[in-house]
């Protein structure tokens, strides 16, 4: 039995003023069945923290470097991650992939630096619109994963995946449950036929998900809790999404 995951990427939202009362908004809302983190823009790392102090809400970073310190002016390391108080590390999301020209390969290298400082990557795989319209959708989210299970070889238990089509990402266009549920049970059997620990490792959905679709999706077999955008900017859509996760 998994327990379910429900991570908010606030992507690049939010003041000192308006982070403060979303995660005041979900705190009065614990304790949740699942698990829950917030994964916040890095200068507000340290504030979250302390704001999260004796909460069960997690901290997460949105990306980080794929090199572990140096002269890399701009960029923050795993390691800075985990000193600060983070618990996950979005990696591969598709806006880095789409916008900052990120790699399988870079993906799964930052993915290991993660896993090396103790954290946890969610790692995000998805297909654009085009691809999917090609039927490419299983090959290009089996050829990233693969990049990811070749990197982290006997560690990749230690990652969770974020199935994310690129078309459904704020979109208001989700994938239907059976299509997520699709390809989430081909990453599972690629996973399956990597590691013996494939069934308790956590693939969660991410793209348009909203308070009124949530459930419907986290009740696929294989779909093991989300990765929202949008609606974890406001905290009764958050606290409502993590809610129909059971
Ligand atoms: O990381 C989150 C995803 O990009 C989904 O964003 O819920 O706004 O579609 P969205």
């Amino acid at each position: 039995m998994r327990r379910k995951l429900v991570v908010g990427n606030w992507k690049m939202h939010g003041s000192l003023a308006s982070n403060g009362e979303l995660l005041a908004g979900v705190r009065a809302a614990e304790p949740f069945v699942c698990e829950a983190a917030v994964c916040v823009p890095f200068p507000y790392l340290s504030t979250c923290v302390l704001v999260l102090q004796g909460s069960h809400i997690a901290l997460g970073a949105q990306d980080c470097s794929a090199h572990e310190q140096g002269a890399f002016t701009g960029e923050v390391s795993a390691a800075m991650l985990a000193d600060v108080g983070c618990r996950y590390v979005i990696v591969g999301h598709s806006e880095r992939r789409a916008y900052h020209a990120e790699s399988d390969q870079l993906v799964a290298d930052k993915a290991k630096l993660v896993v090396g400082k103790g954290l946890v990557p969610i790692v995000c795989v998805g297909e654009t619109l085009a691809e999917r319209e090609a039927g490419q959708t299983e090959a290009v989210v089996k050829r990233q994963l693969s990049a990811v299970i070749h990197t982290l070889g006997h560690c990749v238990p230690q990652a969770v995946i974020a199935y994310e089509p690129v078309w459904a990402i704020g979109t208001g266009r989700t994938a239907t449950p059976e299509q997520a549920q699709e390809v989430h049970a081909v990453l599972r059997a690629q996973l399956h036929a990597a590691t013996e620990h494939a069934g308790a490792m956590k693939i969660l959905y991410g793209g348009s998900v909203k308070a009124d679709n949530a459930a419907t999706l986290f009740a696929q077999p294989d779909i093991d809790g989300g990765l929202i955008g949008g609606a974890s900017l406001k905290a009764a859509d958050f606290v409502a999404i993590c809610r129909a996760a059971l």
